[in-house]
Order: C-alpha cells, then sequence, then structure tokens
C-alpha cells in the first residue's frame, strides 16, 4: 500500500476532449444539479448523451423533452445499452455508495457529485474497486474546474511573491438540504479547493458545528485545518444565511489575493492587494479570462463543462482527473476527521492516512458501511 498526498496538478489544454472519440454517458439523477450535468453532457467537446436515468416520471419526460433520449427507471435498465461508457452520478448524497458500485461493478467509468461518500471506508472501496477494473472515479469538485481556481493554484506555485501563512473560505447561503447536512454538503468544494491550490497534505482538524432550532442536521460548521508546511486553513460553512457568499481569500505576509464566486449575481471577482494597497492583478492571475471593471472576470468556459471534458478525456487516456480517486480520498479523509472532531465538541485530530492498493492488488469486496453493519 502506498501513502498518498494531495497534488495540483494542471488541468488539461482546453479541447483536448475533442480529439478523442466521444464516450457515451448516462446520466443518473435528473434534479435540479442532474439537469445541468445533462445539458452539458449535451453540449460538451467528446462527450454524447446516451440516457438519463429517474425514478421519477416527470423527470424523465423533462429529459425526453428536452433531448431526445432514452430515459430509464432505474440505472440497470439504462446499461443494457452496450453504449454507455461512463455513467455520472446526481442523486442524492445518501445514495452515491450504491449507485458508484452498481456502474462500476458494470464495468462503466463514474463521475460521482459531491458528497461522493460519506465516510473514508466507502471512498477507498470505490478507489479500490475502480482501480481493480481499471476504470475511471472521479468527483463533481466543480470548483477545481473555475479558470479563477485554476490560475490561483499556478500562480501559487509560479508567481507568488512568498508561500501564504493562511487560506479562508466561505460558503455561505443555499436551501437546507435534507440528504446531508453542510459540511458534508458544502465542504467537499471548500476542502477540494485549499488542498488542490495548497498541494499538501492536511495535518490537524478542528471543527465545531450548529444545527438551527429544530435542525436535524448540522447547518453550521467552521473548520480550522493545519497543513504539513504550517499554513493554516479556516473555512465557515452555512446555509439559511440571506444572499448567497462563496469566497476566498489567500493571505500572504503582505499580499492578499481575493476570489469571490458570484454564484447568484453571475460575475466572479478576483483581487489582488500588495504592500501598497489594491493593484491590478498579474496577467497569470487573469489567464483566460477577460477582466472587467472592479476586478470583475468573464469569458471562461462553464466549469461543469471542462470538468465533463475533462472526465472524458479520462476515459479514453487512462490519467486519472484532477478531481480522481487521490483527491476525493484525501478531502473525504478530511471531512471524516471535521466530522468526528464537530461530534466531539471541536477536539483537534489527525485525519486518517489515505492509502489505495497498488495497481494490480485486488480491491477488497465492495459493500457499504450500512451493509457491514448490517452483517454484524
Ligand atoms: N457540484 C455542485 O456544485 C453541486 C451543486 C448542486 C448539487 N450537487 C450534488 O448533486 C446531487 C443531487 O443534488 P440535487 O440538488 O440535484 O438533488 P435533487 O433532489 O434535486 O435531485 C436528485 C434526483 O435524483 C433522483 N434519484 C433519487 N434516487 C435515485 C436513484 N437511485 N437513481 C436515479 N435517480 C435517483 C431523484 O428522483 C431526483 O430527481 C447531490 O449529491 C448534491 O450534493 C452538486
Amino acid at each position: 500500500m502506498t501513502a498518498i498526498a494531495a497534488t495540483a496538478e494542471v488541468l488539461p489544454a482546453e479541447g483536448a476532449a475533442a480529439s478523442c472519440a466521444p464516450v457515451g454517458l448516462v446520466i443518473v439523477g435528473h434534479g435540479r444539479w442532474g439537469a445541468n450535468h445533462a445539458r452539458a453532457a449535451a453540449t460538451a467537446r467528446g462527450t454524447v448523451l446516451k440516457g438519463v436515468v429517474d425514478p421519477r416520471p416527470a423527470a424523465r419526460e423533462a429529459a425526453r423533452q428536452r433531448y431526445g433520449v432514452r430515459t430509464s427507471a432505474s440505472l440497470s435498465q439504462a446499461l443494457s445499452d452496450s453504449s454507455v461508457e461512463a455513467v455520472v452520478i446526481a442523486t442524492p448524497a445518501a445514495t452515491h455508495t450504491e449507485v458508484v458500485s452498481e456502474a462500476l461493478r458494470s464495468g462503466r467509468h463514474v463521475l460521482v457529485e459531491k458528497p461522493a461518500a460519506m465516510n473514508l471506508a466507502e471512498a477507498q472501496m470505490m478507489a479500490a474497486e475502480a482501480d481493480a477494473r481499471g476504470l475511471q472515479l472521479s468527483a463533481g469538485h466543480t470548483f477545481l474546474y473555475t479558470q479563477p481556481v485554476r490560475n490561483l493554484a499556478r500562480w501559487l506555485r509560479e508567481a507568488a511573491p512568498s508561500t501564504p501563512w493562511l487560506v479562508r473560505s466561505e460558503r455561505l447561503g443555499g436551501r437546507r438540504r435534507t440528504d446531508c447536512d453542510v459540511l458534508w454538503n458544502f465542504g467537499p468544494h471548500d476542502v477540494s479547493v485549499l488542498l488542490h491550490l495548497l498541494a499538501e497534505p492536511v495535518v490537524e482538524v478542528t471543527a465545531r458545528g450548529h444545527r438551527f432550532p429544530g435542525g436535524r442536521h448540522l447547518d453550521g460548521v467552521t473548520l480550522d485545518l493545519g497543513f504539513a508546511s504550517g499554513v493554516r486553513g479556516e473555512v465557515y460553512l452555512g446555509w439559511r444565511h440571506p444572499g448567497a457568499k462563496r469566497s476566498l481569500r489567500v493571505l500572504g505576509e503582505d499580499w492578499a489575493v481575493k476570489y469571490r464566486h458570484g454564484h447568484l449575481d453571475g460575475e466572479d471577482t478576483l483581487t489582488q492587494t500588495g504592500p501598497q494597497g489594491p493593484k491590478e492583478i498579474d496577467r497569470l492571475l487573469a489567464d483566460g479570462c477577460r477582466p472587467g471593471e472592479r476586478g470583475g472576470l468573464r469569458g471562461y468556459r462553464e466549469p461543469l463543462i471542462l470538468q465533463l471534458e475533462e472526465f472524458a478525456l479520462a476515459c479514453r487516456t487512462g490519467k486519472p482527473t484532477v478531481s480522481g480517486p487521490e483527491h476525493l480520498l484525501a478531502v473525504t479523509s478530511v471531512l471524516e476527521a471535521a466530522a468526528r472532531s464537530a461530534e466531539l465538541g471541536g477536539r483537534a485530530l489527525v485525519p486518517e492516512p489515505v492509502v489505495r492498493p497498488r495497481t494490480g492488488e485486488s480491491a477488497a469486496p465492495f459493500q457499504s458501511a450500512g451493509q457491514a453493519l448490517a452483517q454484524h
């Protein structure tokens, strides 16, 4: 077994997926987010939408009318089509392990929405199953596919005046979900961005969580992450905040970069501060974007489409995506430690080391934690 760390890989060149034969995709779950995946699959380079799966007749009818594709009430029906090579899963969080398992066992590549799994054991079983079958497994950590985040990662490696000492990420607002708590719903985005930017493992996690009156799940969580080099990460997650806010600040000794994801008002902004105060953003940070007034960034391709194109390329070349198994496992390990820390009232914990079988080692039998508990 080998221990693995987070990596900051550069995403593939734009248009690379177009040079391969298109990958036949099925979208599982045509709800609020799955509908975006279906639209992306129908327009991305290197993919062809073969079908949509949803148990709700209205969701199937909407997909049939929009795309004229075959629709099914169950994944097993859709998998009888041999031209389906990959499955994109956008079902509620609690169903992910079972649906991923069925897709991988049928020999299909998988892109699964966040949270891919809600504990490390299940994430490791997914990764082992994919490895053993030579299949791609990728998590829907969409923010790794935004141009500003991609640029920021490169700028930190190649052009930042010094190493940062703090990265702070806030994700507030949105509707309260019933399929998981705010840590597992929002947290995968922030933790994946921090791991990608800093490209080093988290060695300590402290979390505190709160429920709003009548809540079953955590509605607000603060995370304090210690990275191997001593850089700190702070993450503040909460839904039911008035107005949505997604912001990321990277602070060095006498510089700072702030990225605000527009989300509701549609415009992302990236602002940079130097020793003398606000400055025009570096060319590397604006690469591939059209800088507007007051730090506005426009003109870059939709992250969901880029994510799907990188996934299609991975299916064809065998090179994992930037949100592939290693990244998925690293994110899940941090979130699992955070969930435990919050349960313990904010005790500092070391995340479980992330291990994967080497290629050729057989995968552990695939079963969900629920199944494992039921057997004991
Ligand atoms: N990456 C992102 O930025 C992002 C944004 C929003 C949601 N998501 C994720 O996408 C997933 C879906 O979220 P949503 O908001 O679309 O939920 P939703 O409830 O709107 O839609 C889920 C759909 O899945 C269907 N479904 C349920 N079980 C199924 C099964 N076993 N097989 C096939 N279909 C099934 C439901 O009928 C429903 O249509 C969640 O994991 C969520 O966290 C990701």
